[in-house]
């Protein structure tokens, strides 16, 4: 197996997908609640461009007339036909025990090596010519920017 980068995580906020090309397969990566899934953007009934598609969940009822939206935002529908897929799974729900599509595993990783942190106790030592440092010091805490990368194996 091999892993590709294909998105930073800001760029497909929760509820977001973003269509990629991975080796010649288009691929859909959705992000559900900051969790990723990657699914084959081909349907397996006729090809359509499966991840495009309206995403939406359950209604489950228990008494006719009363319903519930459960698993909101965990469902694809095909733009073609209307078939759906589970997200996470890629498990259809028409005929669960003989359709589904491709899913690939989804990794989110630091990019590259964080440089080390900047030693605030020696700032103080930087006074200028003609300075001199006062009695008091403000809380001065660390900073990092980290980059966060999703990566698909195929
Ligand atoms: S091609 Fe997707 S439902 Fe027909």
């Amino acid at each position: 197996m091999s892993k590709y980068a294909v998105a930073t995580v800001g760029e497909i906020p929760p509820g977001q997908r973003k269509i990629v090309q991975v080796d010649g397969r288009s691929i859909g990566v959705f992000n559900i609640q900051g969790e990723f899934f990657a699914l084959r953007n081909t349907c397996p009934h006729q090809g359509g461009p499966l991840c495009q598609g309206i995403v939406s969940g359950f209604l489950s009822a228990t008494t006719p007339g009363e319903f519930t939206y459960v698993r909101r935002g965990e469902m694809v529908r095909c733009p073609w036909h209307g078939w759906e897929f589970d997200i996470k799974t890629g498990q259809s729900w028409w005929d669960p025990s003989k359709t589904r599509v491709r899913t690939y595993e989804v990794t989110i990783e630091s990019a590259g090596e964080q440089p080390p942190a900047a030693d605030v106790s020696s700032a103080s030592t930087d006074v200028p010519p003609g300075y001199k440092p006062g009695p008091y010091t403000a809380e001065s805490f660390p900073v990092t920017v980290e980059k966060q990368v999703v990566y698909v194996e195929i």
